[in-house]
């Protein structure tokens, strides 16, 4: 009897520390301990044992299963801890690796030219003013001394609309003659010009930024592309008022060492009429490749409103003067990030975008 409880105990030993679950214990509990388990069936035995020999016997019996019961315990405990080790790697957090940040967007270089612009003009006392992208001949050409067959058109590669096919005209009050009820996309944004004049009476202090369009397209010219206008109507304005501003512009938006210089020019609606230059930027007007030697970059166009002008919206052009400019916001803003194709700027490629 001694050795069979031996032999159960070492049995039971193997199997148990060969357990891989509950199941396999319960298992094996039931096939020792159960009603018809081997260690149980020796507890019955006894009975047939001499009864000198049944209390040390039992005894034998009594311990076994308790060892069995240990063995039981150790079992299950041993399960439960490589339950919570396998439960711990699963949920396992790399504590070292590097956080998940948050990626964020910036304004569109245009968008970040634009606002600057209307930021250092409204510093000035200009206000913004607004016009339909959509424009009438009347107020893109006609009133602004590019009569109908006047050659300066041409300096505008035009959009017409299909007058088949008009959309709704832009607010404004529609003009009558025929040639002039043409409706076209504006070639710049001189248009808000006349616009804000025929709505009020000087002083006019003005900036308007906004969408202008040509049928152009190679490195330095999209169809679509951004202006920014600005108008200055009041009595006593003179040239002086107009190089002031200009160079107090040029200085806010690209720094405080840029220079400016005027050179004669052409425009129907501006008499006398400018081209602007800056010292280039990046050289500080020594001469590079980029400015072709010169040190100096045309960036914008700029008059004395033309007393045609001021008569056609019903002004005292012996009394009234002004000055007005318009500079392309894109052109500004390639200058400013020293990019060389216009167009990389309207592709939206994020990729590029990024860098700016
Ligand atoms: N509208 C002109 C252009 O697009 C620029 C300009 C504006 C010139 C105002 C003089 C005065 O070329």
């Amino acid at each position: 009897m001694i050795d069979r409880i031996d032999a159960l105990l070492a049995e039971a030993r193997q199997e148990l520390s060969g357990a891989r679950d509950e199941q396999q214990i319960e298992a094996a509990r039931v096939k020792y301990l159960g009603k018809s388990g081997s260690l149980s069936g020796l507890r019955k035995s006894l009975g047939s044992v001499p009864a000198a020999e049944r209390p040390r016997l039992g005894k034998l019996v009594t311990d076994a299963i308790a060892q069995f019961e240990t063995l039981l315990e150790e079992a299950r405990q041993s399960i439960g801890r490589r339950e919570m080790d396998k439960e711990l790697n699963r949920e396992k957090l790399d504590v070292t690796l590097p956080g998940r940040t948050r990626r964020r967007g910036h304004r569109h270089p245009v968008s970040q030219a634009m606002d600057d612009i209307v930021g250092i003009f409204a510093r000035l006392g200009f206000h913004v003013a607004d016009g339909p992208e959509i424009e009438w001949d009347l107020y893109n050409f006609e009133m602004l001394g590019f009569p109908p067959d006047h050659p300066a058109r041409d300096m505008q590669d035009t959009f017409f609309l299909d007058p088949g096919s008009q959309p709704p005209p832009p607010p404004g009050s529609p003009p009558t003659k025929g040639a002039m009820q043409q409706l076209l996309l504006r070639t710049h944004t001189s248009p808000v010009q006349v616009r804000a004049m025929l709505a009020q009476k000087p002083p006019i202090r003005i900036i308007c930024p906004g969408k202008v369009y040509r049928s152009d397209s190679d490195p330095t010219h999209t169809p679509m592309f951004h202006q920014v206008e600005c108008l200055h109507v009041e009595e006593g304005i003179s040239m002086a008022h107009m190089r002031g501003t200009l160079d107090a512009f040029a200085k806010a938006f690209f720094g405080p060492t840029i220079q400016t210089r005027l050179r004669p020019s052409y425009f129907p609606f501006t008499e006398p009429s400018a081209e602007v230059d800056i010292s280039h930027p990046l050289c500080g007007g020594k001469g590079c490749k980029l400015c072709k030697g010169s040190g100096w970059l045309e960036v914008l166009g700029a008059g004395m409103v033309n007393p045609d002008v001021l008569a056609g919206v019903g002004y005292d052009p012996e009394r009234i003067t002004g000055y007005a400019f318009g500079a392309g916001i894109d052109r500004l803003a390639m200058l400013r990030h020293d990019l060389d194709d216009l167009r990389t700027l309207f592709e939206n490629d994020v990729r590029f975008l990024e860098q700016l």
